[in-house]
């Protein structure tokens, strides 16, 4: 006769907020196993819009990883943010294909529009600016994401168009 598993020891939701069981719906999903770490931060990420330490640490307690893993792993991909964003996202790809099609004045150009440093969200937390490293579209390089919608073959003009229509005509 086969004997169940023992369960295992799962932390608490962190609070009531429904977004909680559906990050523990997807480590569910994978039957609380390592290497759903990805997948379930992708389910923070999109359910909170960022990465906190209390998720990382949930998330790290629920699938029994050390806490420097959960951190490492937020802090190595480029989708993974560990402060909230605006209500835009301008990533700019610094990729070495980029790079030589000119993201860095773009990257330069957007800084100045917005007022702040890659990396950065506007103080009216309308824009945030961020930057990658290859996005796997090098064929048209430069790369930007606008809003999670990647662009191609971008120029300054273009960039300044963008730019100009979520800080100059948002309707907040
Ligand atoms: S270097 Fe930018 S997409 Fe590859």
């Amino acid at each position: 006769m086969r004997s169940s598993p023992v369960p295992a020891q799962r932390p608490p939701l962190p609070s009531d907020d429904k977004r909680w069981r559906i990050v523990n719906g997807t480590m569910r999903r994978h039957g609380y196993a390592r290497d759903a770490l990805i997948e379930t931060l992708h389910t923070v990420q999109q359910s909170f819009g960022y990465l906190d330490k209390d998720s990382l640490r949930f998330v790290a307690t629920s699938l029994r990883v050390p806490l420097s893993q959960a951190y490492g792993v937020a802090t190595f991909y480029h989708f993974f943010t560990l402060k909230p964003l605006g209500k835009h996202t301008c990533l700019v790809c610094l990729g070495t294909a980029c790079y030589i099609k000119g993201a860095e004045q773009l990257e330069a150009q957007a800084e100045e529009r917005l007022g702040i440093h890659a990396g950065e969200t506007t103080p009216d937390a309308n824009v945030s600016l961020l930057t990658a490293r290859c996005l796997g579209s090098c064929s048209v390089a430069p790369v930007i994401v606008f809003d999670g919608d990647l662009a191609g073959n971008i120029n300054a003009e273009q960039m300044q168009e963008r730019l100009d229509q979520w800080v100059d005509h948002d309707v907040r």
